[in-house]
């Protein structure tokens, strides 16, 4: 780390949770969840790091312990360039995980981070990759006042519509991609986010613009750079690479140009339509080859069913068209042969072509342009935007065989034009699609946010003050959870008050402040050490009641209550509670489930009014509408993080939606045997007691669960 940076500068803190991330030879395409994303990351923290601006870059992924991946994902931290390095955040199970079962854990990240940063001191930036660390990146942003941004890479609602498309079965689509849960968690990020990165103008068009968060001027289209340290054109004299030798029992005359192809065997690829494009023609075959690299494959029986549909239709064209001779498809290929085929294509004066379907953005056709090689690409969101920057080929309808065709024959047969193309390639991608290019524009946009943004009050958070005398500390919901068993509950203050100082207790409750006060005097409870009212909106300590400040001046943050009214005020089944429900950061309602619309529906209406809020629902009749940095499950957060008490020394109780929130975190959770049915998705969750007794008895039955009054043990630590 270079000296002089320490100290100043953007602290940023990227997030890209699935997959394999490691510094030095990244295993791309090693799975699904180990791809574009992971490549993305590295050299734009690489790169970031780099920046004067920029004294620290942190990439935050998960740790993972597990023989079959290898111990360079175990461990803690890990260098990946100057000012830049992985930082791995234990989380869930310690082995490899597909991203779909990332879910369940991700809270247990948002926890994990927190203590990281409290550790190490808060980054002026988050910024989350995909829906994980959308939703992750987030959170944290929001509890701890940090701009953020976003960066989908691929969006979940798009997705599922296209696997619809292919008239997949609505259901089981859901049970593999949990689509309903990543598109709230890409909504979440959405509404969060300051900035939103993307890599084409057609993302933001057509993608981003099915979320109802959508706001198209908080997005930015900065295109990812190409690593020019790989991707650069053939000098005279190169000797023949590796691949070459892999091509060559293929092909009867190695020395005419390439037809060239890089792509994943996928429907979307449109692969079949080039080779029956060039088994057609006679003028084709005649000046060139044709070369497709399509990934890797040991056995292709063992294929997934869509990939090896696809390989066999395009085998059984070679044979159909007897291409034998004319075309080469090696069965496997390494990262640096990418970059060496692209060259030894260049040098045969070939062309690279990417005939999909879709491309939303298209990496290799830049890749292959910074070698040198002309472009024959779709007519799609990605290439159209690299051709009209770059000018270094053609853009083709990819339905008509025709038009490839030609395309393809004016490529191989206009020597002049192609040595123009294969200039402007090189020329156009270093000057629009560098890293440092995209680095400069993100930096730009960063700072301007950074500079906005108010000094996170947390920022302080490192003198870890203590609240005074416990060690552990119970947090109950009023409502149904303490109250509805007299006995019970004179049993549980018993039991606490025969703590002493040693045991702090804490109530989070729907109620105002001066309500929920009242009733814990009248309920003869010990006097709460901190009360979260109001559904996690204000917070208070102490015998004195002390606000707490930092709390206080972040909450309001684009908090409109008059439009939430006014926005819900049309909404059939919504009725407003009294007024003494009503409070500065709370807008509340009792809605008659039978004519009202659903909580989805609500959350709908109120980010399509451009309305940043959450909306909480409680014994399926209560609606309360708060600001999106308000709730339990940050309110809690705050002041763990604040007075630095670590989650495990935390239990909480709840029995409604508006518990739902800090049931979800680290802490040790406690549903009492009464809870109303939108608790029934905790089930799902690690460290979350299902208590048989109702009331107050069932918050005695979790104290006695998790052992918390002695050794604290957590049997539901881990779900599988
Ligand atoms: C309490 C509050 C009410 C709120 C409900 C659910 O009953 O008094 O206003 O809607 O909790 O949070
Ligand atoms: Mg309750």
């Amino acid at each position: 780390m270079t000296e002089s940076k320490s100290g100043s500068g953007l602290r940023i803190a990227m997030i890209s949770l699935h997959g394999l991330i490691r510094a030095h030879d990244a295993e791309l395409g090693r799975d699904a969840d180990t791809g574009g994303q992971v490549k993305y990351v590295l050299e734009l923290a690489a790169e970031l790091g780099r920046h004067p601006e920029v004294s620290q870059v942190e990439l935050l992924t998960r740790q993972i312990c597990d023989d079959r991946v290898g111990p360079d994902y175990a461990r803690l931290e890990e260098p990946i360039a100057d000012n830049a390095k992985i930082v791995r955040i234990p989380f869930g199970p310690k082995r490899y995980l597909r991203k779909e079962a990332l879910w369940p854990y991700m809270e247990a990240f948002i926890d994990q981070t927190l203590s990281y940063f409290r550790r190490t001191g808060l980054p002026h930036l988050i910024h989350g990759h995909y829906a994980d660390a959308g939703y992750g990146g987030a959170q944290l942003a929001r509890l701890l006042h940090l701009p953020f941004v976003f960066t989908g890479h691929s969006l979940g609602r798009v997705k599922k519509q296209r696997l619809l498309d292919l008239d997949s079965d609505a259901k089981n689509l859901e049970e593999t991609y949990r689509f309903t849960t990543r598109a709230e968690a890409e909504e979440m990020a959405i509404e969060t986010a300051s900035l939103i990165v993307t890599s084409t103008s057609q993302e933001v068009e057509q993608q981003y613009e099915v979320y109802e968060a959508y706001m198209p001027e908080r997005m930015e289209v900065i295109p990812p750079g190409v690593d020019l340290t790989e991707f650069y054109p053939p000098t005279e004299g190169d000797p023949l690479p590796p691949i070459a030798d892999a091509l060559t029992p293929f092909l009867k005359d190695s020395t005419k140009p390439m037809i060239l192809t890089l792509a994943r065997p996928d429907d979307r690829k449109n692969l079949e339509a080039l080779v029956r494009v060039y088994g057609k023609s006679a003028e084709l075959q005649r000046l060139a080859n044709l070369v497709l690299l399509l990934g890797t494959r040991d056995d292709l029986r063992e294929l997934a069913p869509g990939q090896r549909n696809v390989l066999l239709n395009v085998l059984t064209l070679i044979d159909v068209f007897n291409l034998y001779g004319k075309v080469a498809y090696p069965k496997s290929h390494v990262s640096t042969d990418v970059p060496a085929l692209y060259r030894l294509a260049t040098k045969s004066r070939g062309v690279f072509i990417n005939p999909a379907l879709t491309e939303p953005f298209g990496l290799t056709l830049l890749e292959a342009g910074a070698c040198g090689l002309p472009l024959v690409a779709t007519n799609d969101g990605g290439p159209c935007d690299i051709i009209a920057n770059c000018h270094n080929g053609l853009l083709v309808d990819p339905l008509d065989d025709e038009a490839i065709e030609k395309a393809l024959l004016r490529v191989l047969t206009e020597p002049d034009q192609w040595t123009k193309w294969s200039e402007n390639g090189i020329t156009g991608t270093r000057q629009h699609y560098t890293w440092k290019r995209h680095a400069d524009r993100y930096l730009r946009d960063v700072m301007e946010i950074v500079a906005a943004a108010a000094e996170p009050d947390l920022a302080e958070g490192k003198k870890r003050r203590r609240m005074p005398g416990f060690d552990r500390l119970i947090i109950t919901d009023l409502d149904n959870t303490l109250t509805g068993d007299d006995a019970a509950l004179a049993e549980f203050a018993d039991l606490l008050r025969s703590q002493g100082d040693n045991v702090g207790f804490g109530i989070a409750t729907g109620r105002r402040l001066d309500d929920a006060r009242k009733l814990i005097h009248q309920l003869g409870l010990p006097l709460p050490d901190l009360l979260s009212t109001s559904v996690g909106t204000e917070l208070h300590y102490g015998e004195k009641l002390t606000p707490d400040r930092s709390w206080q001046k972040q909450i309001a943050f684009q908090w409109k209550p008059d439009e939430v009214r006014k926005v819900l005020g049309d909404v059939a089944g919504l009725f407003p509670q009294s007024d003494k429900e009503q409070s500065q950061f709370k807008v509340s309602y009792k809605i008659d489930p039978k004519i009202a619309p659903t909580l989805g529906k609500i959350k709908r209406i109120l980010r399509e009014a451009g309305l940043r809020v959450k909306a909480v629902l409680s014994l399926e009749i209560f609606l309360d509408i708060i600001p999106v940095r308000g709730g339990d499950e940050l309110s809690i957060r705050h002041l763990l993080y604040k007075w630095g008490f670590s989650p495990e020394q935390v239990l909480v109780a709840g029995d409604s939606g508006n518990d739902e929130g800090m049931l979800r975190g680290r802490t040790l959770g406690v549903v009492v045997g009464n809870y109303s049915p939108e608790l029934e998705k905790l089930r799902k969750l690690p460290r979350i007691y299902f208590a048989k007794g109702t009331h107050a008895r069932g918050i005695i039955e979790g104290i006695n669960y998790y052992n918390f009054l002695d050794r604290i043990t957590i049997p539901n630590d881990r779900i599988e």
